[in-house]
């Protein structure tokens, strides 16, 4: 049986656009959880700074906290050499760097351009790759951007195979406010697919259109082999209004055993973990979720 790798970003891109701080040992328990249902990449944080994103000021105490079994993934987001120095001395194994298609993103994402955010990542990949640490990057607005419109695939794709050249093993492709539709979807990984080989790369779609299960059904058509979710459809960008979650996991997984693809994921356990984050941050549970709640 073919197998999609799926990573969870619930704790990270799920939370980190929470009204209120989510405790530590919350996040822990969610993490613990949703290993225990299988997946083995799992997102647990970014050291970004606490000011700019306040959701994830507890990154230092939380990974330390965080027992790294063996076959485990932890990838958090680093967005500068500061950031690196602070997630190693945390214990970090697993770094992310993240930029973007769109100028004016970046801009408000990380408050430096596209060319400005890959020379700040060259020395921290140099670092990474120093200590055998991999590396994922992510590419933001592949299919839209908040404040420019569309996004020329060609345009995602550059920025795809920059961040490859530097040294990321892995390009994850966000449609980051979820506007894109299959053919787009389709078409935007087929191009990338052109710099950066298929195995590469990764989707991550947000559902804020409705529009993430049938994109990503079509890269998975292109020959994506690894997708990102977030459990019970946690989160949104808060440099991108209007984001809302990624793809609940629980659906994709629904899905991509369907597809009759493995994922190595405990669906019931999963869908139970979804139930309860969901009622921990008063957060309605997905239609899954829902529909395979028993009724009292
Ligand atoms: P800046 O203000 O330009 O940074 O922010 P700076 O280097 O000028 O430093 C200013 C202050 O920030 C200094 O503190 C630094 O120490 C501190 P001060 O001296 O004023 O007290 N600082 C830091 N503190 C902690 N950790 C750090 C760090 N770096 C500097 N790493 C910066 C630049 C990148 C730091 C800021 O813009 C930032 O943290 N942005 C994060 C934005 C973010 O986390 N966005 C959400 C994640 S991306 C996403 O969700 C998309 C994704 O899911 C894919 C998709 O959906 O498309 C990945
Ligand atoms: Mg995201």
């Amino acid at each position: 049986m073919s197998r999609v790798r799926v990573v969870e970003v619930g704790p990270r891109d799920g939370l980190q656009n929470e009204p209120t701080a989510v405790p530590t040992a919350v996040k822990l328990e969610l993490i613990a959880r949703l290993a225990a249902a299988g997946l083995r990449w799992i997102e647990p944080t970014a050291f970004v700074s606490p000011r700019w994103v306040p959701q994830m000021a507890d990154h230092a105490e939380l990974l330390a906290a965080l027992e790294q079994a063996p076959g485990m993934h932890y990838p958090v987001l680093v967005p500068n050499l500061q950031g690196l120095e602070r997630a190693l001395e945390a214990g970090a194994r697993e770094i992310a760097v993240f930029t973007a298609a769109s100028e004016s993103f970046t801009r408000r994402n990380i408050n430096c351009g596209i060319d400005e955010s890959l020379a700040r990542f060259a020395p921290v990949i140099a670092r990474a790759g120093a200590l055998d640490i991999p590396v994922r990057g992510y590419v933001s607005c592949a299919l839209g951007c908040p404040y420019e419109g569309a996004i020329a695939p060609a345009a995602v794709a550059r920025v795809a195979e920059r961040l490859a050249a530097l040294g990321c093993a892995e390009i994850s492709l966000g449609d980051t406010i979820g506007t894109g539709t299959p053919g787009q979807a389709r078409a935007m990984v087929e191009t990338v697919a052109e710099r950066v080989p298929m195995a590469r790369l990764a989707a991550h779609f947000h559902d804020t259109y409705g529009q993430a299960l049938a994109n990503l059904h079509a890269v998975i058509e292109a020959g994506i082999r690894t997708v990102d979710a977030s459990v019970a459809g946690l989160g949104g960008c808060p440099y991108a209004r209007g984001a809302s979650g990624n793809v609940a996991t629980e659906e994709v997984v629904y899905m991509l055993h369907g597809l009759g693809f493995d994922t190595g994921v405990d669906l019931p356990a999963l869908i139970e973990t979804a139930r309860w984050i969901g009622e921990r941050l008063g957060r309605p549970p997905s239609r899954l979720a829902r529909a395979l709640t028993p009724a009292d």
